[in-house]
């Protein structure tokens, strides 16, 4: 099977990495590798295909950032002439992001079968661009293989067919079980001279989070309080950084403001938390699995597992109501529980088993 994967941001290359692995491991698949460029920082981008050993694309679209309609319309018209070159069989791509439905959009508009990894997630939120595109690329695919129950669910509700739906687990789950030996000898918490369960750490990028300054604001007011009792590491995506200079606030915290961090160091410093605040979707997954208590700064998740077996809580975007999860945690409320099914390190290697038995079974079909 000719499969060409896509990839184009940072959580992209963490499940895609699972992903490679497995397929290069059977003789059955012939992988290729494209890179849309949507992101493309040495911290955003190289530096996760080094720690991971991904290997090298085998194109690199380098679309750059853009509207949401310039950059999916980029990818489009740069994506199909890879499609005309390559003739995959089919087309993977992995998460809910414009490479994702982008690629997936061409795919299938080229008559070629088209494969969702981490299907069937659902914010029930229009106002999120990543549920517009979930939506959209789950009723592109022909293969959806769902992360966790709740996705298998939605699809069903939506009237996708039974059979083209697999429950397989957690491909980013996959990447964190292989690699937290490795992270754990980065030495990352000794160079910033912070103890294990003795501080916080942020994440923040969501566009309904920090692109409007007042609603930025009112969020880092009330994390400064919290960082008067803990030390805030704070890794800042690209999108955030402009706008957390622009708002001058003055800190009373203690704050350790840095650069976004390669795979290992974040996810060391995940390991040893006391507490982890985001509204990134993967960070929610790897918290529950780390068993690291979570406060998701959103009023939704489309991960409902992490909340209903893990240890994240919805801490919503008022700043009472975050103050109030915070004072759970800080009083040990929060404790582990169950993993979501299947997240045990193989959601790759399903997948991979899955695709090879359709294929047989329909090659078997074609000959009867
Ligand atoms: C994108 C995804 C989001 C995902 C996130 C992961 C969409 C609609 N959004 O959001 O779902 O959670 O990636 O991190 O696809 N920038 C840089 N360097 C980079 C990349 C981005 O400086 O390497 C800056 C640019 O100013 C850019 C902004 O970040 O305009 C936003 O980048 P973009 O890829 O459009 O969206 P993200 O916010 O990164
Ligand atoms: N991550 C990282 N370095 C950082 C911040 C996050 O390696 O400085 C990893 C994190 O472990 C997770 C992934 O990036 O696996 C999440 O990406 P992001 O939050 O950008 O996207 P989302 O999951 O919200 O789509």
């Amino acid at each position: 099977m000719k499969i060409l994967l896509v990839a184009g941001t940072r959580p992209n290359f963490i499940k895609i990495a699972s992903l490679m692995t497995a397929f290069r491991a059977r003789a059955f698949f012939q992988p290729i590798l494209i890179h849309t460029g949507q992101h493309y920082d040495e911290k955003m981008s190289d530096l996760f295909f080094r720690q991971l050993e991904i290997p090298e694309p085998t194109e690199n679209l380098e679309v750059g950032s853009g509207s949401h309609a310039v950059q999916t319309a980029a990818i489009m018209t740069r994506f199909e002439p890879v499609l005309e070159r390559y003739r995959p069989d089919v087309v993977l791509v992995v998460g809910d992001v414009n490479s994702t439905v982008a690629c997936g959009l061409t795919a299938v508009k080229k008559g070629i079968p088209l494969i969702h990894v981490e299907a069937g997630l659902r914010s029930f939120d229009r106002t999120m661009p990543e549920e517009i595109n979930r939506i959209v690329t789950d009723a592109l695919s022909d293969w959806l293989f769902c992360s966790e129950e709740d996705g298998v669910h939605n699809l069903l509700r939506e009237g996708r067919p039974a059979e083209r739906i697999f429950l397989v687990g957690n491909v980013m789950i996959d990447t964190l079980l292989r690699h937290r030996e490795r992270a754990a000898r980065t030495g990352i918490l000794e160079q910033m001279g912070l103890g294990p369960r003795r501080y916080a750490l942020l994440t923040l990028h969501r566009p309904a989070n920090v692109d409007d300054p007042a609603t930025l604001s009112r969020l880092m007011e009330v994390l400064d309080r919290v960082a008067c009792d803990w030390p805030i590491v704070f890794p800042i995506h690209p999108r955030t950084r402009a706008r957390l200079e622009a708002l001058g606030l003055q800190w009373r915290g203690q704050w350790k403001w840095i650069e976004p961090l390669g795979y290992l160091e974040f996810l060391a410093l995940m390991d040893g938390a006391r507490l982890v605040m985001t509204d990134s979707g993967g960070v929610q997954e790897e918290t529950t699995v780390l068993g690291v208590p979570c406060l998701t700064l959103r009023e939704n998740t489309e991960r409902p597992a992490t909340i209903r077996l893990g240890t994240n809580r919805l801490a919503g975007t008022d700043p009472d109501r975050i103050w109030k999860a915070y004072e759970a945690v800080r009083e040990g409320a929060v404790q582990p529980g169950p993993l979501p099914p299947l997240w045990d390190g193989r959601a790759a290697e399903r997948i991979a088993d899955a695709l090879e038995k359709s294929v047989a079974s329909c090659a078997l079909g074609q000959r009867k």
